[in-house]
């Protein structure tokens, strides 16, 4: 997937122990990629992609909202090294509050709006088609399903598009069964921080990192939920989305505007609200 990778932490010593531990597997893997870290965020020199995990995770309790302020400095720090170091990067922001931490990335680069994008719909997406699949005892490979709208209370798991071996989900589950399965999938980052207590899920959001990459590199074709600026899509403009996107190597190449129902359409415009209310726009 990636000839060189670079890690950064502020911790001295974790970033390149992880490395170090990476490529001690090459002896097995045979991968040729090169793992390197360290502290300097001036090891994104040159980065294809950078992936922005860094901040103050959540403490149970905590919302995704309360690390606003916290974590909008440790963006403004990373996104000008990137201007400086790595200025034609495609940035992939994870930091929470993740819509508000892609809007701060996309002001503090002064980057256009295919370089920036935030994931977590291809996330809550796949906790929803999880979540479906174990409702209805199906396999995960027979569940379509996405989610849109913000990474946190205004998520909208798009039910009406929601496919179990290519029927409506009506057809395998009742609509309170539905119901708990688009809680769970906005609650899913939640159950893992209160588990932990220290930190938040791990693999999943790796996973669906992986999966923005390779659609990135074209490995995947189709669309993707991805959070992005909106430039008149959805009835919106100026602010940062979970939209269905098509990727390629410059990025975000277009939102697709999905015929959605009208009650998905007003929760959508809801998570629009919300995120310009809570960044005073
Ligand atoms: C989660 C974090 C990454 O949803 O927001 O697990």
């Amino acid at each position: 997937m990636v000839a060189e990778i670079a890690l950064i932490d502020i911790t001295p010593g974790l970033a390149e122990s992880v490395a170090l531990d990476l490529n001690h597997a090459s002896g097995i893997t045979r991968s040729r990629s090169h793992a390197s870290g360290g502290t300097d965020l001036t090891l994104v020199r040159d980065a294809q992609v950078v992936v922005v995990t860094a901040g103050r995770p959540r403490t149970p309790g905590m919302s995704r909202a309360d690390l606003l302020e916290i974590n909008r400095r440790v963006i403004r720090t990373i996104a000008e090294a990137i201007r400086t170091n790595a200025p034609k990067a495609i940035v992939i922001v994870i930091t929470n509050p993740l819509d508000e931490m892609t809007t701060e990335m996309l002001r503090a680069s002064g980057f256009s709006r295919n370089q920036v994008l935030g994931m977590a719909g291809t996330l809550d997406s796949s906790r929803f088609r999880r979540a479906l699949a174990e409702s209805a005892g199906v396999c995960v490979t027979d569940v379509e399903a996405i989610t849109l709208g913000s990474h946190g209370d205004e998520m909208v798991p798009i039910v009406s598009r929601a496919r179990i071996r290519s029927r409506p989900l009506t057809d395998f589950l009742s609509e309170d069964a539905i119901q708990d399965c688009v809680q769970d999938a906005v609650s899913g980052g939640g159950q893992v921080v209160a588990l932990r207590k220290t930190g938040s899920a791990i693999f999943a959001p790796a996973h669906a990192v992986i999966e923005v990459i390779d659609h990135i590199r074209g490995l995947r074709v189709g669309t993707v939920p991805v959070s992005v600026m909106l430039d008149g899509e959805y009835g919106n403009e100026g602010v940062v989305l979970g939209v269905p996107c098509h990727l390629g190597m410059q990025g975000l190449v277009q939102v697709e505007e999905l015929p959605l129902t009208d009650d998905e359409l007003v929760q959508l415009q809801k998570a629009a609200d919300a995120m310009r209310s809570r960044l005073g726009a």
